[in-house]
């Protein structure tokens, strides 16, 4: 199967990030490519792309679609939570862009064997990362009743999670669970009939839960947003695309923490802190209903965006 990702908000994000023809753009979430060669498009060539994927096929197609571009390429396999340690060993201090399309893309959701489907049999597995040890089918046959339950509310805002995990630890005493095809049987069973007709699939909401779960999705993103900024020149940009409230409430309160700067508590009338705003011109994009129209995908997607004071 082909590398299939329509690349969300690809205007947006080719007008927000690229100020300098000349200048070092790194993409975080390269996927298949599709922004970085369009940031590629509009550079000279002294200007340069690096981008990071943590998966393996991700890597294979970008490589791929990048070629033939006249500015200057890094493909690098690794986790965006190392993007420091990839700059330093490139020799690169500061950058002019830094991008992060966050989540997965099309091609993983839609490849069976990957396990991020509630839609196609296959493996419970949901690494983006196969290196990695740690899938879906530990978690649903391994973590208690109460972690199941915490993180299916906490991680996939679902109200029927107490009961889901209920069901899932009653049918893993029969026998373990191994595909996305018994997952979704079992969080059926657990969702009441008439609750499960209106609305998104059932199974939707764990299935982004345990998603975020197998791939430590939020807790690095503060931390990675304000380091990013760090190695940010003066007026470089950061763009970051969030398709769920989780991860955009991250993104949005770290950009307006760095904005702000001053971390004193509100009672005192002098800072003493000291620390000036990071970022200024915080910033967010949504798709127009056009794209909406053209990629449902899209609906929840906001670029937000800031720049380095
Ligand atoms: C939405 S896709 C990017 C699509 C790309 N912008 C395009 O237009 O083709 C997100 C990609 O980010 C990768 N990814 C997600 N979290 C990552 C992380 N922490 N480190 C490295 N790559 C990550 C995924 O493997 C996936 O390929």
């Amino acid at each position: 199967m082909g590398f299939v990702h329509k690349s969300v908000l690809l205007a947006e994000s080719i007008n927000w990030m690229i100020t300098d023809p000349d200048g070092i753009y790194l993409d975080c979430t390269m996927g298949g490519a599709g922004h970085s060669r369009a940031f590629a498009e509009r550079l000279s060539p002294k200007g340069r792309i690096i981008g990071i994927d943590q998966d393996a096929d991700a890597i294979a197609a970008a490589t791929e679609k990048l070629q033939g571009v006249k500015c200057n390429v890094d493909v690098i396999r690794s986790n965006f939570k190392d993007f420091g340690t990839v700059l330093d060993s490139l020799n690169i201090d500061k950058i002019t862009g830094i991008f992060f399309d966050l989540g997965v893309s099309s091609y993983q959701l839609d490849t069976a064997e990957r396990g991020f489907s509630y839609m196609q049999d296959g493996p419970l597995d949901m690494r983006m990362d196969n290196r990695q040890k740690f899938d879906a089918a530990y978690i649903v046959n391994h973590y208690k009743e109460e972690e199941l339950t915490e993180l299916i509310y906490n991680y996939g805002e679902e109200r029927w999670s107490k009961r889901i995990a209920q069901f899932i630890v009653a049918e893993r005493k029969v026998k373990p669970l191994t595909t996305t095809g018994e997952l979704v049987a079992v969080i059926k069973k657990a969702i009441p009939k008439g609750a499960r007709q209106a609305g998104p699939h059932p199974a939707k909401r764990t299935f982004q839960a345990i998603r975020i779960e197998v791939n430590n999705e939020l807790n690095i993103l503060a931390d990675v947003v304000t380091e990013a900024v760090g190695r940010l020149s003066p007026e470089g940009r950061i763009g970051v695309i969030t398709f769920h409230s989780l991860e955009d409430r991250i993104v949005k309160q770290t950009l307006k923490k760095l904005a702000r700067g001053c971390t004193c508590p509100p009672q005192l009338v002098i800072c003493v802190c000291g620390k000036t705003p990071q970022v200024k011109r915080v910033t967010a994009f949504a798709p127009t209903d056009e794209e909406v129209r053209e990629n449902p995908r899209s609906r929840s997607a906001r670029l937000r965006g800031a720049i380095k004071t």
